[in-house]
Order: C-alpha cells, then structure tokens, then sequence
C-alpha cells in the first residue's frame, strides 16, 4: 500500500505544509534519518504524523510505537495515536525546538523550570526501564510548547532491554556538554559545580535510588 492510501486509512483527510524544516521547499514540522513529521487533519482534529522515508534503515515503525507507548504511561512525549508500516500518527505538540526556544526564553526560572520537568520526565523513564537512545544530543528530540511543557520526542532508537542512561544523558547534553545550547544554559543559569556534577551522575549511575535522584536535582539545578 502506498503513503497516501496509508494516510487516508487512518481517516487523515488533508495535511498542511507547515513548519520551519522543508523537503522539497515544501514546509514541514521536521525531518530526521527515519522520517519526515507533518501536521495532518483528522475532521476537526490536528495531528503529527512521522511518515517513514523510503530510504530509512528501519522497515517499519511499530517498534517506535511500542516504545512511544510504554513512554506515554509515565506521562512522557507526544500522545500516541495510531500506527501503520509508514505512518505513526501522534499528538502534535505546538512549539520550537529546545535550541531556539532557549534564544527567545532567557528568564531563569523559565529555564530552571523547563529542566526540572525534563530530569523529572527522564527519572520517570529511567524507573520503567525505557531508554531513549539520544538524549545526550538532544537539539532536535525536546520541543517545548506555548505553555513552557517540554517534550521528549522520537522513540525510534528507544529500547527496553538497554541499561537505562536518560537521566545521565540529559544532564550531560544539559550542564555539561560545550555545545549551544550548554552554553546558553551556562549564561542563563549561571556557573554550576561541574565536578559536583560529575560526582552525583556517577553515583546515580550506580544507584539509581530517588535519593541520588535528588541530589543530581540539587547540583544541576539548586
Ligand atoms: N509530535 C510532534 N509534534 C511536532 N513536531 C514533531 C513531533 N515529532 C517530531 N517532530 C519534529 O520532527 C523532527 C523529526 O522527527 P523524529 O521523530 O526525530 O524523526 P527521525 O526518527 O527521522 O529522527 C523532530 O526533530 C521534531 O522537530
Ligand atoms: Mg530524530
């Protein structure tokens, strides 16, 4: 079956080219290696749908659902709704990218907030065993919403048989990484205990108790 028939199976009726990514100077919500997001309708409702690329290494995107859904029962990341060999249909979550988003939110405890709910999203995961595989670069996997909600996004290379690493990853691409957004951070937060850091990530990594939790909490965002 074709894309478009896969589209309209799931009751899609039109979609909007929409976004601030492109494939074909058409504008759409983003792109990675596995796919292509737009904003589809539904009668009256909106949707994000990942249409599968043609060259994509994966053959399917039922593991992603799978993962998605395991996600979505410690309340992280985009609503799932259906899924096909092609198309994974999902809540459309309004926003930007955590890189840009940052450029226009500079307040400190906008910032400090969106973080927080994010470790907290990352230890909830971690407790169910879901790793989500890219969270140490994670430029284009956080979206953050008109009502300042971050979310988690693409669970294609999740796993639920892998040592669980979220709560380690987003730190690191957080607090400790030099990239853009690191730095932003840095400058918005102010200079964090690096060393501090380092030391409480270790003993989660080997314990990882709501105690050591905290105190990863504490040293990244006191
Ligand atoms: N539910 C969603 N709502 C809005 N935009 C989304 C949604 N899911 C993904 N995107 C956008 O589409 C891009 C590509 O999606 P992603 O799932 O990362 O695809 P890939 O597996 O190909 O990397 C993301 O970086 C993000 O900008
Ligand atoms: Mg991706």
């Amino acid at each position: 079956m074709d894309r478009i028939s896969e589209l309209q199976e799931h009751g899609i009726s039109s979609v909007d080219f929409t976004g601030k990514n492109s494939v074909f100077s058409l504008p759409i919500l983003g792109k990675g290696f596995v796919g292509i997001v737009i904003k589809a309708n539904i009668d009256r409702n909106t949707v994000a749908v990942k249409i599968r690329r043609v060259d994509a290494s994966r053959k399917e995107l039922q593991h992603e659902a799978k993962m998605l859904l395991e996600a979505n029962s410690v309340q992280v990341g985009p609503k799932f709704q259906s899924v096909s060999k092609n198309c994974l249909l999902m809540e459309l979550i309004n926003g930007n990218l955590l890189p840009l988003w940052l450029k226009s939110h500079s307040e400190k405890r906008f910032v400090k907030s969106v973080f927080k709910d994010l470790l907290n999203q990352c230890r909830r995961l971690d407790k169910l065993g879901l790793d989500h595989g890219e969270l140490s670069k994670a430029p284009k996997h956080i979206i953050i919403d008109k009502k300042m909600k971050p979310y988690i996004v693409d669970f294609e290379t999740a796993s639920n048989t892998r040592n669980v690493s979220n709560v380690t990853s987003i730190c690191q691409f957080l607090f400790l990484s030099y990239g853009p957004v690191g730095k932003t951070a840095l400058k918005i937060l102010g200079n964090r205990n690096r060393n501090k850091i380092i030391k409480v990530l270790k003993k989660y990594k080997t314990k990882k108790t709501n105690e050591n939790f905290n105190l990863v909490l504490q040293a990244c965002l006191y």
